[in-house]
């Protein structure tokens, strides 16, 4: 089948899930500062009926992977970007029969639709917040000037509007996305469907003749009538995870291969707090690019740790070695949770299909300098820790429950910092700063430090329990930025904490 073909297909047939405009549906918005919304009307079947029915079919596995949507440049000059965005409630047809389900959408699409940039683009992004609560639009990992980067201290209130606007600069290009980041409500707004893909381009990128692939996973939890779940206790304390693992709002979806074809995959992990570990048994993969961009050259590996925010770049060659499953695999990892079950086995996340053959293209074997940063002119210890005989501050930073009134340190624009992050928990926490991107120096195995074999770019780096990572990283622009664990549920109870960047 033709690439052509294909992506008819998953226009097609992805349109019950990716749910088009036309299809988006106003539910009642209710009183400010409530967040309960009453759906029950919208249901097609009454809840009780559905449950003497018994409990809801399994999701129908996707066909083909669909293509994000994208977000359509309104702009008319060269290196200008405008558009529009809405967050707002959206009913979905999760079984494409009537059952309904209600989400909360960017631009009435499930994940919200792809933003695709060029380095240097100057952008317009006006934002109409149709929630019942107020949000921001967080632009996570790109170096948006703090005032911009939707920080809890700027909500967007029901009804509201604002814009958002920022120049990218060069050397930005990268795999980024948006997500909501109001005070307390991250976890919901994300797990409700807020969140989408970002794209920087750059003019002269090495990997612009391999075709692409976009994987943006997302967890979904649904209660006993098909809607999504509320939080429960163990989620607060484990990080919610769903019965489904999304990839673009499909569940177990096909992915077309040729045997020798290479494919550059792009994955964005935007679940709440699943650490995915994924390997292509079958196949040759080679970890290209991480957060902030691409490596200086090729690693070849054979699992891919993606914490909870994080990104990367894989080229991936098919194979169809035999004897081994020829789809995308997710690897049993521990992360410690206490009030639910680690996975045991491996699972199949996405079918691969193979489509014949074709010629295996270059990968070049270097892709773009990468200078280290130098001596640290000032240095942290950052202390993930946890405190189980206080519900109200269960997750902290240096002893600290995150305060949107306290700054919790200052530093200096353009000076190196050197940060030794600390795992002093059970569980892991992956680490998230905003407004730059770091490199992780070295991380402890058993206790042991070991210096990371290679140099990227980076803006998550998962802390295991007990681990300590030591990261360096510069602030090219002042004001106040949050870091976080990237489990929502973790940090909406307060695993954040923030500092004043200082111009000189
Ligand atoms: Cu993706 Cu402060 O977050
Ligand atoms: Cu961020
Ligand atoms: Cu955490």
């Amino acid at each position: 089948m033709q690439r052509r073909n294909f992506l008819q297909l998953a226009a097609a047939g992805g349109a019950a899930w990716l749910a088009p405009k036309a299809m988006a549906e106003e539910f009642p918005m209710v009183v400010a500062g409530t967040d309960h919304v009453d759906m029950g009307h919208s249901m097609p079947m009454p809840a009780a009926a559905m449950q003497a029915n018994g409990a809801l079919p399994p999701l129908p596995p996707g066909e083909h992977l669909p293509a994000l949507p994208r977000l359509a440049n309104e702009a008319a000059e060269a290196g200008h970007f405008r558009a529009s965005l809405e967050a707002a409630p959206l009913q979905a047809a999760l079984w494409g029969d009537s059952r309904q389900t209600a989400f909360w959408a960017y631009n009435g699409s499930l994940p919200g639709p792809l933003i695709e940039l060029w380095e240097g683009d100057q952008l317009e992004i006006n934002f109409s917040n149709r929630l019942p609560q107020p949000t921001t639009i967080h632009w996570h990992g790109m170096p948006v000037p703090a005032e911009q980067d939707g920080n809890p201290h700027d909500p967007v209130q029901p009804g509201a509007q604002r814009q958002y606007r920022f120049t990218l600069p060069a050397g930005s290009a990268g795999t980024y996305w948006y997500h909501p980041h109001p005070h307390g409500h991250t976890a919901e707004q994300a797990f409700r469907g807020l969140a989408g893909a970002v794209i920087v381009r750059s003019k002269d990128d090495p990997l612009r003749h391999l075709p692409e692939q976009h994987l943006l996973f997302s967890d979904l939890k649904l209660d006993a009538d098909g809607q999504v779940a509320a939080n429960e206790m163990a989620d607060l304390h484990d990080g919610r995870e769903g019965q489904y693992l999304l990839i673009n709002g499909t569940w177990q979806p096909m992915i077309p291969l040729f045997q020798g074809e290479r494919q550059r995959w792009r994955l964005w992990n935007a679940s709440s707090s699943r650490i995915l570990k994924l390997a292509l048994p079958a196949h040759d993969v080679q970890l290209v690019g991480t957060d902030g961009g691409l490596l200086a050259a090729p690693q070849t590996i054979d699992s891919l740790l993606l914490p909870p925010g994080a990104r990367a770049e894989l080229v991936v060659t098919g194979r169809f070695r035999d004897g081994v499953p020829a789809g995308l695999i997710s690897q049993p990892y521990r992360r410690g949770k206490m009030m639910h079950a680690e996975q045991q086995q491996d699972e199949v996340v996405a079918g691969i299909m193979q489509h014949g053959l074709k010629p295996t293209q270059l990968l070049p074997a270097s892709l773009r300098a990468i200078a280290p940063l130098g001596a640290p002119g000032f240095r942290r210890r950052i202390e993930f820790s946890e405190n189980m005989a206080d519900m109200s501050s269960m997750f902290l930073i240096n002893g600290h429950s995150y305060d949107m009134n306290r700054i919790d340190g200052t530093g200096k624009v353009g000076r190196i910092e050197e940060w030794e992050l600390v795992g002093n928990a059970h569980m892991d926490h992956p680490f998230h700063l905003h407004g730059t991107q770091f490199q992780v120096l070295a991380r402890t195995v058993d206790g042991l430090w070991e210096d990371e074999t290679f140099l990227a770019w980076r803006d998550v780096v998962n802390v295991a329990a007990g681990q300590s990572v030591r990261i360096r990283f510069v602030q090219h622009l002042p004001g106040l930025r949050m870091y976080h664990c990237h489990i929502l549920e973790h940090e909406d109870q307060g695993m954040m904490a923030q500092i004043d960047f200082l111009a000189e």
